[in-house]
């Protein structure tokens, strides 16, 4: 290459993995995949050894990663919080051994190798035994005092036997709080989050620290700063006093008599990866003896006895058989992509999503191509790109639907919007979503009125309309429907009563009101108190409430100019729907939390209940993985034994009334 071209090349991969960083480190977003960023800083690197000349101060390779935000203090670190060098082959752990090899002229090295956590680094300072400071990696030499969000974290120890210390590990979020986390999301129908990562940095840095108690974030240690001053002579001894000092320390760390050892333990590794409850980017390597790191040294971004071996990112290419659109209950049309089953960080993918049109036109993505699949934080499968190379000659270029795929009716985009919506209120696939979500369990709890039935009832003309659940006990001739029954029409029909009283928060919710997840509607109707308010509300009224932005006043007052929302509303209200709200949470305790109550109590069952409700909490029958709580009397039965085997904790009726009694006195 001329140095002309080198010095252009150089220019454009400077910006790109600057924007990278800044919007990774920054903002909390990851624009682009592990691999495309890991072969622009490769191609980097290789262009400055190969022109030394053209690389200057200002190069990210120099960087060891972003900058500090304004919202927090600043805090210096006491040593720089370093970075490790990557290695992706075989190749580059036997050049690093070599390097350690030479500089300590012994063959056989000694190393651990440790889990590379996917989370956020984080420097604990303990002083007279107790947690000072807590402080993010920042640019390493200096990061943001965290120390009020890390307290709440649960695994983090406030007070160790060591009366000081230095401790770095990683903050992360489990795979399963991930997934219910984004349930809930969904749910109140809020932006799903991308991965683990993104939330565990996005929590941490929330200037309001009750919310990490609710996003139950976790923690693994991997340093004890000057941990010889503590007669500690190997890493893995470091480790040993870490857990001694309560620090979670992750237990998949081995130690290796050589390279080659290193070598098998992370092909074992890559099989089970999948199979750990939190996200793992690498493995970590590590000499063990720490009198030779002072030796062995550093460079300016990374420690030379260490190595960080980081996983192929898991992509695979697999054939797009179909683009074919969908309709939410809001009528926003949500492209998918159907595929040839292909397995992927564990399971087999069928389908994924391609968005909206702008995301398959932008990316070329056409029907018969070859494309890149990754899953979004492991767990939601996504299209990436098409593979040129392998596009046959008569593909067509995708071309966006017009018509709504259920009721054919024209398509429309609202304002600037990318997503195209169906605005027909008549259209059956929206109706039925619309009726499902208005019965579903966030919103009206109406047991017993299945999608299965929904379905049924609207086939056979009986449920058109959200209003039309009221009237189902006018029409007992349902009871003959594919042999429904009395018993289960009568309990339908006590389930759609009992709906009746809930606090109108959830009837706003369960009518679908664009950006109206519940979280706004609660707050709406705190401040309305009655619905019959909603009318004639103001968008300044609203704008001053709490969480309430504009998009959702405005979508709120649109959903009321029209003349057909107005009157549903009116007529449920009529029909003797609750319109007076009731506040039944006395706080946020449990909020989002399943309980799951057991054996023979010295209060009623009801009791408990209601106080788990009232504290935000939720209460389930069966146990299962979702549960958070199971609440013990005397005689619990065999519910223990389940909770024990996945991991539930078992809470004791006493303990569960000391505990509350001491949380209210705080
Ligand atoms: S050791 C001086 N060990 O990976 C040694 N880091 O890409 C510093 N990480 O900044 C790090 N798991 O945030 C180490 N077992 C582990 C790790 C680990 C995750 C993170 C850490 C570091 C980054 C480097």
């Amino acid at each position: 290459m001329e140095i002309k071209n080198a010095e252009h090349k150089i220019k454009v991969l400077k910006e790109k993995l600057n924007y990278y960083n800044y919007e990774y480190y920054i903002n909390n977003n990851s624009v682009v995949d592990d691999f495309i960023y890991d072969n622009n800083l490769k191609e980097l690197i290789k262009l400055e050894i190969q022109y030394p000349e053209l690389k200057s101060l200002d190069s990210p390779s120099l960087k060891v990663g972003g900058g500090v935000s304004d919202k927090f203090n600043k805090i210096k670190h006491s040593s720089p919080m370093l970075s490790l060098a990557n290695a992706f082959n075989e190749k580059d752990l036997l050049n690093f051994n070599d390097n350690v090899v030479n500089i300590i002229k012994s063959n056989n090295v000694e190393y651990v190798c440790e889990l590379k956590i996917d989370g956020v680094s984080i420097s604990l300072i303990y002083e007279n035994y107790i947690l000072k400071r807590a402080v993010t990696r920042g640019d390493g030499l200096t990061g943001e005092d965290v120390t009020e969000n890390v307290r709440k974290i649960k695994s983090i120890p406030l007070k160790i036997n060591l009366p000081s210390a230095i401790v770095r590990g990683e903050i992360y979020l489990n795979k399963n709080n991930f997934k219910k986390l984004n349930q809930i999301q969904e749910e109140n129908q809020e932006p799903l989050f991308a991965n683990p990562r993104n939330v565990a940095s996005g929590t941490l840095r929330q200037l309001d620290s009750s919310v990490v108690s609710k996003r139950s974030l976790d923690a693994f240690f991997y340093y004890l700063a000057d941990a010889r001053n503590n007669n500690v002579e190997k890493h893995n001894d470091a480790l040993k006093l870490l857990r001694d000092n309560y620090f979670p320390v992750n237990p998949n760390n081995k130690i290796c008599k050589n390279i080659h050892e290193v070598i098998t333990f992370i092909k074992e590794m890559t099989d089970k990866r999948n199979d750990l409850g939190y996200e793992i980017d690498g493995i970590v390597i590590k000499v063990n003896a720490l009198n030779y790191y002072s030796e062995i040294g550093n460079t300016a971004k990374f420690p030379k006895w260490a190595i960080a071996y980081k996983f192929p990112a898991e992509i695979v290419e697999t054939k797009l058989l179909n683009i074919f659109p969908t309709v939410g209950r809001t009528g926003k049309i949500t492209y998918n992509a159907q595929l040839e089953p292909v397995q992927l960080a564990g399971t087999t993918v069928k389908a994924a999503t391609l968005h909206n049109a702008n995301f398959i036109i932008s990316r070329d993505i056409r029907v018969n191509d070859i494309v890149y699949l990754k899953k979004a934080g492991d767990i939601i499968p996504e299209v990436i790109s098409p593979l040129l190379k392998h596009r046959i000659n008569s593909s067509q270029k995708f071309k966006e639907t017009l018509n709504c795929p259920e009721c054919k009716s024209k398509l429309e985009r609202i304002g600037s919007e990318v997503d195209q919506y169906c605005i027909n209120n008549l259209c059956k696939r929206r109706l039925l979503r619309s009726i499902e979500h208005f019965c579903s369990r966030t919103a009206m709890n109406i047991e017993g009125l299945s999608n299965q039935l929904i379905l049924k009832f609207h086939t056979n003309g009986f449920l058109n309309s959200i209003v039309d659940i009221f009237e189902l006990k006018n029409h007992p001739e349902i009871i003959n429907l594919d042999k429904l029954g009395q018993k289960s029409y009568n309990n339908l029909l006590t389930s759609i009563e009992k709906s009746k009283e809930k606090s109108p928060e959830y009837l706003l919710f369960g009518l679908g009101v664009r950006y109206v997840g519940l979280k706004s509607a609660r707050v709406i109707i705190k401040e309305v108190q009655n619905l019959n308010n909603l009318f004639t509300i103001k968008y300044d009224d609203l704008i001053n409430l709490p969480d309430i932005g504009s998009t959702i006043a405005n979508s709120l007052l649109d959903y009321f100019q029209i003349e057909s929302n107005v009157k549903q509303l009116k007529k449920l209200i009529e029909l003797g729907l609750n319109h007076k709200y009731v506040n039944q949470q006395v706080s946020d305790l449990f909020a989002n939390k399943i309980f799951v109550i057991t054996g023979t109590l010295t209060q009623s069952r009801d009791y408990y209940v209601n106080l788990i409700i009232s504290n935000g909490g939720k209460i389930s029958n069966t146990i299962s993985q979702k549960t958070n709580f199971l609440l013990t009397g005397n005689n619990p039965g065999s519910k223990i034994d389940k909770a024990k085997k996945l991991g539930v904790n078992i809470i004791e009726e006493n303990y569960f009334l000391e505990q509350l009694k001491l949380s209210k006195e705080q």
